[in-house]
């Protein structure tokens, strides 16, 4: 069984101050763009986690074979499994990718073993607040942990920018920095950045942006450069730090990341998609 996993942009994230369940609630606009990971699971002699052209656990810990060993566990299934996943998302930068990767494992093996809608969706909460996301993807308004979505119009039309700047943030660390900052606000982007479609819609920022710029000014830097580089404004997605603009056209995102001159860990020019992951076998 084989699936293509969507990495995800958060076009907007609005915080709320943390619950007690120590979660911070959300809401944000979420959007599936068609950079995708593969993954791929097949029956084996023995238990096995395979990653090839990028970086994830190799073992239990991985989120996608959590989410498979889950569903196998429900459905009282006891035969190994070999889990590959082919990397494309650059991991640990807001664009969802362990997440995606989950949903997609999710996704092929309730298909596979009957699992019904309700139970799959309790798993796919269980394992990761982008999880539910993920699992649907499209365009959607995403609140609460994370689990509760609510339908927005589907996004298309446009294309994206994707630049990756060659350091990381831990989520757990932007969340408390924001925590620290005592509940800061993004920027709104400017309405002229935007496609028609998010045009007088809810505000296009990010709350964990100033958080962010605080733990690593770099990440700021990084904003101005691009937005100086691309004459159009630049947004962060999730706890970053990938960065992102919007285009007219997939040639005009290419040309974009194109011009990108400076070392990065990733550039992608992407388009929206409408399914958070995609069977690819029959
Ligand atoms: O759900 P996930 O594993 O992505 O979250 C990682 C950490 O980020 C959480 O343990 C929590 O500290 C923080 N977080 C949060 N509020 C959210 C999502 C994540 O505080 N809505």
């Amino acid at each position: 069984m084989r699936a293509q996993a969507f990495a995800k942009l958060n076009l907007t994230l609005e915080v709320f101050p943390r619950s007690a369940d120590g979660y911070h609630p959300l809401r944000g606009v979420f959007q599936s763009v068609s950079l995708f990971d593969e993954v791929s699971i097949e029956p084996a002699s023995d238990d096995s986690v395979h990653i090839e052209g990028g970086e994830a656990p190799e073992d239990e810990t991985n989120l996608a074979w959590m989410a498979l060993d889950a569903v196998r566990r429900h459905a009282r299934v006891v035969s190994p499994l070999a889990l590959s996943i082919h990397k494309r998302i650059p991991p640990g930068a807001g664009l969802g990718g362990g997440s995606a990767d989950a949903a997609a494992a999710l996704g092929l093996m309730a298909d596979r073993f009957g699992l019904d809608d309700d139970a799959t969706t309790e798993l796919a909460e269980a394992l990761g607040s982008d999880v539910p996301f993920s699992f649907v993807g499209g365009t959607k308004l995403v609140e609460g942990r994370g689990q509760r979505l609510r339908p927005f119009e589907q996004l298309g039309d446009f294309a994206l920018g994707i630049v990756v700047p060659p350091f990381s943030l831990s989520t757990p660390a932007v969340f408390s920095e924001w925590d620290r900052l005592d509940s800061p606000s993004g920027h709104d982007m400017d309405d002229r950045y935007l496609p028609p479609l998010l045009r007088g819609g809810p505000p296009i920022r990010n709350d964990l942006f100033p958080a962010a710029v605080s733990l690593d000014p770099r990440v700021g830097e990084w904003r101005d450069e691009i937005s100086r580089i691309w004459s159009t404004g630049v947004a962060m997605t999730g706890s970053g730090t990938a960065l992102f603009g919007f285009f007219s056209t997939m040639d005009e995102a290419l040309s974009a990341v194109d011009s990108i001159d400076i070392p990065t860990r990733a550039t992608e020019a992407v388009e929206p998609v409408r399914v958070g992951w995609r069977r690819i076998d029959a």
